[in-house]
């Protein structure tokens, strides 16, 4: 964009800054006599698409447990919206590593199974359910089983699923970690499609760089045990983006400098 078409700055209104939607403060987690997690903060706004990288036992998944408010942190605080976070909140939805949805029910009836969790009525929900599924490329699936659907669409059930109620936030811990790379890649792009057409957070543990720099605005890079966050990458890349930005000299460029930053951190 040139400078003649940026808008001319506007007196900055008379009131308090936007609250971030999660904000963590000197997060320490200890189990028993092991610092998992030391001194951890960062924030993350509305529609941001963050990623957290690093080494295996870093503690990633323990931060994203604690962020769902399935455990507390041992000291330092957590808050959604200014609130202290206790216990897991309606506003924050969770995919994990492997889909876990309910084998005796609909690829439908999984995804509402969240609305009935929460007291709701399902049929408040059904047509944003058949939405989000049509949006996942799954129109023609809702009545399937999840025997009768790939690993790679029933882990799709699974982000319709956390998407149902539009959680301000959803926490993805290795979504497609148990897929093939072919599958793996498409799903990537997929999720950015997701992303953006619900205008939702999304926070996403991955171990790969690839994925991290093609989907991210920005990366947190953690270090080895105890876990603690070593940089902030920003990805300035252009959206959206596409299976030719991972040939674009800035993206190999980011993804190079992601992967240095991860071998320093790796200190036992
Ligand atoms: N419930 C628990 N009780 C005791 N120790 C735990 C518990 N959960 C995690 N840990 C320990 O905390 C550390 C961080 O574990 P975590 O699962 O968060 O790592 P991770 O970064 O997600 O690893 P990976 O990339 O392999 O999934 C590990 O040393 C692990 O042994
Ligand atoms: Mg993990």
């Amino acid at each position: 964009m040139s400078d003649s078409t940026v808008e001319p700055r506007q007196p900055a209104p008379a009131v308090a800054a936007p609250t971030a939607l999660v904000e963590l403060s000197s997060v320490r987690k200890v189990f028993d006599d092991l610092i998992a997690i030391d001194g951890i903060s960062f924030q993350v706004t509305d529609n941001e698409f963050v990623s957290i990288v690093g080494p295996s036992g870093c503690g990633k998944s323990t931060l994203l447990r604690m962020l769902a408010g399935l455990i507390a942190p041992s000291s330092g605080a957590i808050r959604l919206r200014g609130r202290p976070l206790q216990g897991p909140a309606r506003d924050v939805g969770m995919v994990f590593q492997s889909p876990v949805l309910l084998p005796w029910r609909t690829a439908l009836e999984n995804v509402l199974f969240v609305a009935e969790m929460r007291g709701e009525r399902r049929r408040t929900y059904r047509s944003r359910a058949l939405d989000l599924l049509r949006l996942a490329g799954l129109a023609g699936f809702e009545n399937r089983m999840p025997y009768e659907l790939s690993g790679g669409m029933q882990q799709r059930v699974a982000i319709c699923r956390a998407l149902l109620l539009n959680p301000s936030i959803i926490l993805m811990d290795e979504p497609f970690g148990a897929l093939d790379i072919i599958t793996r890649e498409r799903m990537g792009f997929e999720l950015q499609n997701i992303w953006s057409a619900s205008r939702s957070t999304v926070l996403f543990v991955t171990h790969s760089i690839t994925e991290a720099a093609l989907l991210s605005d920005r990366i947190l890079v953690m270090s080895a045990r105890p876990g603690r966050l070593v940089e902030v990458v920003r990805v300035d890349l252009p959206r959206p983006r596409e299976r030719r930005t991972l040939s674009s000299p800035r993206f190999v460029e980011i993804a190079a400098h992601v992967s240095e930053t991860i071998a320093g951190g790796w200190v036992e």
